[in-house]
C-alpha cells in the first residue's frame, strides 16, 4: 500500500513540474511565476483543488508521438476560494508547449467552465500562452471553438475574468476578449491576434511585441485591457480584491462585507468641492472616495478615456458601481471612448445586479469631425442604451453641469434614474450661458451690454438645479456634505427594486 501511495506522490510531483526545472527557471528569469505559483497567490491558502493533473495530449503528428508526454498538458485547472468564496480557475502553463491549447487542454478548460456554470461561481483564467497548438491543427481550433461558445453562454451568468501574464496570441486573446474583464502585467505580457513575426511577413511592418500588444497599448489606446499591474504578485493580489466586489452570479446579489464606516457619515469638505468658477476643474474621484466605504474604490480602465471614471466601491458594505464624469480631463465631456467605456461598465453592473451610483458633471458631447467620423453617434447611443435598459437601482447626483443630451444620458430620471439628486451648484440646461445667448440672441451680438444682460438672465434662470426640480426631474436638491447618507438611504429603499420588461428575444444594442 505504501508503495502505491508513494507512486501517486511521485506522479503528482512530476505533473507539478510541468515542462521541467529548466523551463521553470526560464520562466522565473523572465520575471514570471509558474502557473501553480500564480494559483497559490490568487487563492486562499491550501484551498486549491486541482482536476485533471494527469491528462495528456493525444497528438501523433509532427513527431509529437516521439516526444515524452507531459502530464497536465499545459494548463492547470480546478477550483478554490478567495476570502472564502468559491471561484473556478485555469492557469496556462507556458513551460509546456508555450501553454498552447491542444484538444485535451481544451477539454480540461471546458470541464471547468461547465462546472463554474453548474456551481454558479466566477471563473478566472490566467493566460500565458501562444494560442492553438500548431501541431494539432483543426483539433486545437475545434477546442477553442468549444471554449468560446462557453464564454458566451456564461456571459452575464457568472463573472469571467482574464488575466494576461505572458505573451498571448490567437485563441488566447479571443477567449479573454469575450470575458468581462482583462488585466495585464506590465513588461511581461502581450496580447495580439498575430505576433510581430507574422505582422512583418504579411504587412512588412516592423513592430516590437510591446508596441504591438503591450499593457500600455491595451490600457491606453485599444482599451482591450481594463488595467495593468507591475508584476505577477501585485496583479494577483488585486484580482483577489476585485473578486471581493463581485457577486458570484447574476442572481446571488452583491456580496456583503462588514463595514466600519458609518453610512450616516457627513463630509463637510464636499460643500466646497465644486469651485466658484464654473470652468475650473476639480477631481471627481475625491467625491467617490469620500462617499465609498473606507474610501475603497477599484477603478476599471483607469488610463483609458480618463474623462469618465468607472469602478466598484461599497456603501454600507454592499457593492455599487460608480460612474462619474471627470472634470479634470477634457472638462468631463462625453466622447466616443468615454461613452463606450461607461456603457460596458453599466451593462456589467446591470447584468450582475450591482446598483449604479452616477455623479454628473458633463458639459455635453464632444463636437468635431474627429468624433463624428469616429462614430460618436453610435458610441454615445451605447451609453444611453445601457442606462435605459438597466433595471438595477440607479441613484444619480448632479454636482455641476448637466448639459444637453449628456444630461439625458447620464442616468437621468427620463431614462430610468430612480433617485435623482442635485447639489445646489448644479446647472441643468441645454447648454452653457455663452453658447445659448449667442444662438437665441444672435441679433444682439454687436452689443456687449445687451449680451451681458442676456447672459446674466440665462444664468439666473437656467443655470441652477431648480428648473429641473420644479418639474420633478430632480427629486431633491441636497447638501453636498450629506451625499453619502442620501445615497445609502436611497439604495436601502431600492433594495427590492423590481422592473418588468416587455418580452423579447434580446435587444439590439447599437454595436
Ligand atoms: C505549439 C508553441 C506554440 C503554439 C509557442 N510554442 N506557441 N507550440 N503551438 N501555438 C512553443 C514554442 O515552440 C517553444 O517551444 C515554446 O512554446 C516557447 O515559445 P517561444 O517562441 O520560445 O517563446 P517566446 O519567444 O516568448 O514567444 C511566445 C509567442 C510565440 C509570442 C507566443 O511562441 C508565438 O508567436 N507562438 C505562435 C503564436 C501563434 O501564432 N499561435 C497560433 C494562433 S492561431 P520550445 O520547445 O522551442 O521551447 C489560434 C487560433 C484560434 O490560436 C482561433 C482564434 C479565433
Amino acid at each position: 500500500m505504501k508503495e502505491i501511495l508513494e507512486k501517486l506522490e511521485a506522479r503528482r510531483a512530476k505533473a507539478r513540474l510541468g515542462g521541467g526545472e529548466a523551463r521553470i527557471a526560464a520562466q522565473h528569469k523572465r520575471g514570471k511565476l509558474t502557473a501553480r505559483e500564480r494559483l497559490a497567490l490568487l487563492l486562499d491558502r491550501d484551498s486549491f483543488e486541482e482536476f485533471d493533473m494527469f491528462v495528456e495530449h493525444r497528438c501523433t503528428e509532427f513527431g509529437m508521438d516521439k516526444q515524452p508526454k507531459i502530464p497536465g498538458d499545459g494548463v492547470v485547472t480546478g477550483w478554490g476560494t478567495v476570502n472564502g468564496r468559491t471561484v473556478f480557475v485555469f492557469a496556462k502553463d507556458f513551460t509546456v508547449f508555450g501553454g498552447s491549447l491542444s484538444e485535451t487542454h481544451a477539454i480540461k478548460i471546458t470541464k471547468i467552465q461547465d462546472m463554474a456554470m453548474k456551481a454558479r461561481a466566477p471563473i478566472i483564467g490566467l493566460f500565458d500562452a501562444g494560442g492553438a497548438r500548431i501541431q494539432e491543427g483543426v483539433a486545437a481550433l475545434g477546442g477553442y471553438g468549444d471554449v468560446f461558445k462557453r464564454n458566451v453562454l456564461a456571459s452575464g451568468v457568472i463573472p469571467q475574468i482574464s488575466v494576461i501574464m505572458g505573451p498571448c496570441a490567437g485563441g488566447d486573446v479571443y477567449s479573454p476578449a469575450m470575458t468581462d474583464f482583462i488585466f495585464m502585467v506590465r513588461d511581461t505580457s502581450y496580447m495580439f491576434v498575430t505576433g510581430p513575426d507574422v505582422v512583418k511577413t504579411v504587412t512588412n511592418e516592423v513592430v516590437t511585441a510591446e508596441e504591438l500588444g503591450g499593457a500600455l497599448v491595451h490600457t491606453t489606446k485599444s482599451a482591450v485591457a481594463d488595467g495593468a499591474y507591475d508584476n505577477d504578485v501585485e496583479c494577483l493580489l488585486q484580482m483577489r480584491r476585485l473578486i471581493d466586489f463581485l457577486p458570484s452570479n447574476c442572481t446571488s446579489g452583491v456580496p456583503e462585507w462588514p463595514s466600519f464606516d458609518d453610512v450616516e457619515r457627513e463630509d463637510e469638505s464636499l460643500d466646497t468641492l465644486v469651485p466658484d468658477n464654473p470652468n475650473k476643474p476639480y477631481d471627481i474621484k475625491e467625491l467617490i472616495l469620500k462617499v465609498a466605504d473606507e474610501g475603497d474604490f477599484f477603478e476599471i480602465s483607469e488610463t483609458f478615456a480618463r474623462n469618465i471614471v468607472v469602478g466598484f466601491g461599497r456603501i454600507g458594505g454592499r457593492t455599487v458601481g460608480f460612474v462619474a464624469n471627470q472634470p479634470m480631463v477634457l472638462a468631463g465631456v462625453l466622447d466616443a471612448d468615454a461613452s463606450r467605456k461607461a456603457a460596458r461598465f453599466v451593462r456589467f453592473c446591470d447584468a450582475f445586479n450591482i446598483p449604479i451610483v452616477t455623479f454628473v458633471d458633463v458639459p455635453g458631447f464632444l463636437p468635431g469631425t474627429a468624433q463624428e467620423y469616429g462614430g460618436l453617434i453610435k458610441h454615445g447611443a451605447k451609453l444611453l442604451f445601457a442606462y435605459s435598459q438597466a433595471t438595477v437601482p440607479l441613484v444619480t447626483v448632479i454636482t455641476r453641469k448637466a448639459f444637453g443630451g449628456a444630461y439625458d444620458v447620464m442616468a437621468s430620471k427620463h431614462v430610468g434614474g430612480d433617485v435623482n439628486y442635485a447639489w445646489p451648484t448644479a446647472q441643468i440646461a441645454v447648454m452653457g450661458a455663452k453658447g445659448a445667448v449667442e444662438i437665441i440672441f444672435r441679433q444682439d451680438i454687436g452689443d456687449p451690454q445687451k449680451i451681458a444682460a442676456r447672459t446674466r438672465e440665462y444664468e439666473e434662470r437656467f443655470l441652477s438645479p431648480f428648473v429641473a426640480a420644479e418639474r420633478g426631474y430632480i427629486d431633491e436638491v441636497i447638501m453636498p456634505r450629506t451625499t453619502r447618507r442620501r445615497i445609502a438611504r436611497a439604495l436601502a429603499m431600492l433594495r427590492n427594486k423590481t422592473v418588468e420588461l416587455p418580452p423579447r428575444k434580446h435587444d439590439n444594442l447599437p454595436l
